[in-house]
């Protein structure tokens, strides 16, 4: 069991998942800028053998324009953001069942800006990854410390408390169904990045989380890495399943030099 915070690595367990990269746009571009950004990475990703899952994640606005360019490819598209009610009288909120309709197959949940600034607290996570999966969106769940925490000690009790209070009574069938995003606060958009070794010991730590909710079919599900991923620094541990990339995200040619890397 890891208790520590030695980041020392305790083993490979040879799991075989496709490797997932996720661009989280935030809230950036406008309808002409996407669409162009879109068909030249599709052009871009052609003819790559697609290995990899790409996921773009563009603002609400932009979803049916992107969807309009990849909805024949291998591409998918996410939402930053669903709302955990299904239809009524939530003035701004959008439901897991308007993303299925505009063409989303992912949604982002519980990321950092969202928790740190909009005050999202575990319980809400918990209820939109619920209604994601009954909707048939494949939550990609953000976890991870704040710096303050981490010079603390206290990384792993964070990290324990925010996944085991979000997927709380989550039921889960198909382990392809809901990612994992570790992305340590303090690493999102700062060009701080943590050694590969602390990666993957977080992702160790998250693993054996994981296995004690959802038991066999955790070792199959997918966690990411995310906070300032580049194409200079892109995380290649086998062990870890892809990257969740914001700001390096906007650009197509790092973008498409990041899949590549990832194996597509
Ligand atoms: P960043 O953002 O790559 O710009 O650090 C990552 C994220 O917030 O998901």
């Amino acid at each position: 069991m890891v208790t520590g915070c030695s980041y020392e690595v305790i083993g490979d367990d040879n799991r075989m998942r496709k490797k997932l990269i996720v661009a989280n746009w935030k809230m950036n571009m406008l309808r002409s800028e996407a669409k162009d950004y879109t068909i030249s990475l599709v052009e871009r990703l052609e003819n790559l053998p697609l290995k990899v899952e790409v996921v773009l994640v563009p603002a609400y606005t932009l979803l049916d324009v992107v969807y309009g360019v990849i909805k024949d490819t291998n591409i998918q598209l996410g939402a930053q953001n669903v709302s955990w009610q299904v239809s009524g009288a939530f003035t701004g909120e959008i439901s897991p069942y308007m993303l299925t309709d505009v063409g989303c197959r992912w949604a982002i949940i519980g990321h950092s800006e969202r928790r740190r600034i909009l005050g999202e607290t575990d319980d809400m996570v918990r209820k939109k990854i619920k209604s994601s999966l009954d909707a048939g969106l494949i939550p990609i769940v953000c976890v991870g410390e704040t710096l303050e925490e981490r010079e603390k000690g206290k990384a792993i009790e964070i990290i324990r408390e925010q996944i085991e209070t979000s997927l709380r009574d989550i039921k889960l069938d198909d382990p392809a169904n809901l990612v994992i995003a570790y992305e340590p606060v303090w690493a999102i958009g700062t060009g701080e990045n943590p050694k590969p070794n602390e990666v993957e010991y977080f992702y160790e730590v998250i693993q054996k989380i994981i296995g004690t909710i959802f038991g066999e079919i955790a070792s199959q599900m997918r966690i990411l890495y995310g906070g300032s991923v580049t194409k200079e620094f892109y995380i290649t541990p086998p062990d870890i399943d892809g990257a969740l990339v914001g700001g390096a995200s906007l650009d197509a040619d790092s973008f498409t030099k990041m899949v590549q890397l990832a194996g597509g």
